[in-house]
């Protein structure tokens, strides 16, 4: 997969006139879910700071239980306090994992920087053990730079 072209894209979708933020943030999971056969479940949490857990936004894959998630609790709770990109190769690996489904291997939760502040995350679950690259984690922050600039 060609990043560069990838993240092009997503920024066209970001500057999409007529589209409210839901909208594009959708259209920017469906384009990675379509395009990188790996990205199984695509989706963005939101922090509320005040009672301390992430919001499920848009997203694309399976329907999740997991709409509310205190922060620290699961790799996406863990990133809400440690500001920093979570790469799980292996989730049985993991003692503080939250499980949305029994086919779900690997993971990589990329923190969501608004003028310094951690807002948010996107949260991406790939079937196959080890799916994600260092390439990923550079391409999905570099995402997450471009999405910052609708809020
Ligand atoms: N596995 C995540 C929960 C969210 S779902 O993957 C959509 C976690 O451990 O935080």
């Amino acid at each position: 997969m060609d990043y560069k072209v990838l993240l092009e894209q997503a920024k066209s979708i970001l500057k999409e006139s007529g589209k409210d933020k839901e909208q594009k943030l959708l259209g920017v999971c469906q384009l990675l879910f379509d395009s990188i056969p790996y990205y199984d479940w695509v989706g963005f949490y939101f922090a509320d700071h005040d009672r301390r857990v992430l919001e499920l936004g848009p997203y694309v894959g399976d329907e999740t239980d997991h709409v509310i998630i205190p922060f620290g609790k699961g790799i996406c709770g863990q990133v809400a306090n440690s500001n920093e990109t979570f790469l799980v190769d292996d989730v049985t690996a993991q003692d503080n994992y939250i499980a949305c489904s029994i086919t779900v291997k690997s993971e990589i939760v990329v923190p969501l920087f608004v003028k310094g502040v951690n807002i948010g995350q996107i949260d991406i679950d790939s079937h196959t053990k080890a799916a994600f690259t260092a390439e990923d984690q550079e391409f999905l922050e570099n995402l997450n730079l471009e999405v910052a600039n609708i809020f």
